[in-house]
């Protein structure tokens, strides 16, 4: 039976939240690999909607497991306020699981995000401020907090005053802040333990066990494509790997066990922070993509950057992801312009070039190559069937399909669950 991974093809809030809850009634186990609660995933259910950070979406469907993997970095403050919010809206929350191998974000790695950006100024990442750079670089340094620790008054001690050591000295000698307590740390994060002891399990035991007994597991990514550490925008990226090889090492399943992953593809593009985005606009109809798409960001509620459907982009998902499939979202948007420009390659200072530059310098003097599309003027949020759109846009899908090097197998007509036309079936 299927493991599947759904990610973002693009810069993240394609939609991921919505594609998720969609597939939630049908799998058994939905599981964040990584990121944290810089993740704004939006889910409308009926007149309800729900926007989670740092839970799989998959826990607004009753029968599915949520699973917070290892490669996830987890504040249990918000963890706690998220799991309240749900119950107090009538969401059983009780299945939950959690890696005790996750790293934890502490009050430190918030302060140090935030002053670390600050420190940049012109260059800064334009990060969510929610500690999730600092918390991924302890990790790699061997100096993080796991939630394992929690549970281990004596090693959670040893390993904050260890992590303490070295950051408040760069607080306070190059940040001019004040140094932080190793005892104020250890007592708010042991305040955390009792809530949590229970979600607490061998989360890669757990999904091998589940994928040996055919139970179907669908991995939820966060951010996206473009923002990942090795394969993004490097440095205007987040600090983990959206992209598939993460849901490996971020849940502990070979790649062997994945039949399928899902690139979710907005009809144009957005972007939060800085960083390049050769299709990005600056006039009305950049303004018009915002409105209309009610592009503001879920975490910080930033103005989303706006521009056209980049191919260029998403034929690089297809290609570092290996997408079996895109869900194309949020295609009722584009209802209402006459023409609709699609950047089909880049000239960079004089060449054509229709790869994604992995140069970085080329990638921020890519100018993007338009092909225009004809548009259509009739609302289509209540199309079932890829039959019931207007021929223009069942032909903007077709190009853009083609243009992306995987199948459409189902688009986003609105943001509710029954807001889809599923042309080929994910399970
Ligand atoms: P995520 O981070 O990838 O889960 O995406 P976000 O939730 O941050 O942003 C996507 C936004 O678009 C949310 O407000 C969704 O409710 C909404 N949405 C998702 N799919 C569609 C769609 O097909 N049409 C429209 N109009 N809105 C959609
Ligand atoms: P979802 O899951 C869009 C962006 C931030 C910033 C960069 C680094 O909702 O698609 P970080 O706080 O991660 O160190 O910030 O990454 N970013 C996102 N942009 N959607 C997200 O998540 C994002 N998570 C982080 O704006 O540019
Ligand atoms: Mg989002």
């Amino acid at each position: 039976m299927p493991a599947l991974v759904l990610l973002g093809a693009q810069w993240g809030d394609e939609g991921k939240g919505k594609a998720t809850d969609l597939l939630g009634g049908s799998v058994d186990y939905v599981v964040r690999y990584q990121g944290g609660n810089n993740a704004g995933h939006t889910v409308v259910v009926g007149d309800q909607k729900y926007a989670l950070h740092l839970l799989p979406s998959g826990i607004l469907s009753p029968g599915c497991v949520p699973v917070i993997g290892n490669g996830v970095v987890v504040d249990p403050a918000v963890l706690l306020s998220e799991l309240s919010g749900l119950e107090e809206r009538g969401v059983d929350t009780s299945k939950l699981l959690i890696s005790g191998n996750a790293h934890l974000i502490t009050p430190y790695h918030t302060t140090m995000d935030k002053v670390t950006e600050r420190f940049l100024g012109k260059r800064r990442i334009g990060t969510t401020g929610r500690g999730i750079g600092p918390t991924y670089a302890d990790k790699i340094n061997r100096v993080g907090i796991r939630v394992q620790d929690l549970f281990d008054e004596s090693i959670l001690t040893q390993k904050v005053e260890a992590a303490l050591d070295q950051k408040n000295q760069i607080l306070a000698k190059l940040y001019n802040r004040r140094a932080i307590a190793v005892e104020q740390v250890v007592e708010e994060l042991l305040g955390y333990a009792d809530a949590l002891r229970g979600y607490v399990c061998d989360t890669t035991l757990l999904l091998n066990d589940a994928l040996d007994q055919d139970k179907v597991v669908l991995f939820e990514g966060g951010q996206g494509t473009l923002l990942d550490v090795d394969h993004g925008t490097y440095p205007f990226v987040t600090s983990s790997n959206p992209t598939a090889g993460g849901a490996c090492t971020g849940a502990g399943v070979g790649p062997t066990r994945i039949d399928r992953v899902i690139g979710i593809l907005k009809a144009y593009t957005t972007r939060v922070g800085a960083g390049p985005f050769p299709t990005e606009l600056f006039d009305e109809d950049g303004e018009k993509l915002r409105t209309i798409g009610g592009e503001r960001g879920v975490t910080t509620g930033r103005d989303r950057r706006c521009g056209w459907f980049d191919a260029v982009i998403a034929r690089y998902a297809t290609r570092v992801n290996g997408l079996t499939d895109f869900f194309l979202t949020k295609l009722d948007v584009l209802t209402g312009w006459e023409s609709i420009p699609v950047c089909v390659a880049y000239e960079i200072d004089g060449r054509r070039v229709t790869e994604l530059p992995y140069n970085q310098t080329d990638f921020h003097h890519a100018k993007p190559v338009y092909e225009m599309l004809p548009g259509w003027s009739e609302d289509i949020s209540g199309a079932k069937e890829f039959s019931d759109l207007p021929k223009n846009a069942q032909a903007y899908v077709k190009a853009l399909e083609e243009m992306s090097g995987a199948p459409v197998s189902a688009i986003g007509v609105g943001p509710g669950r029954d807001e889809t036309i599923q042309i080929n079936s994910f399970l």
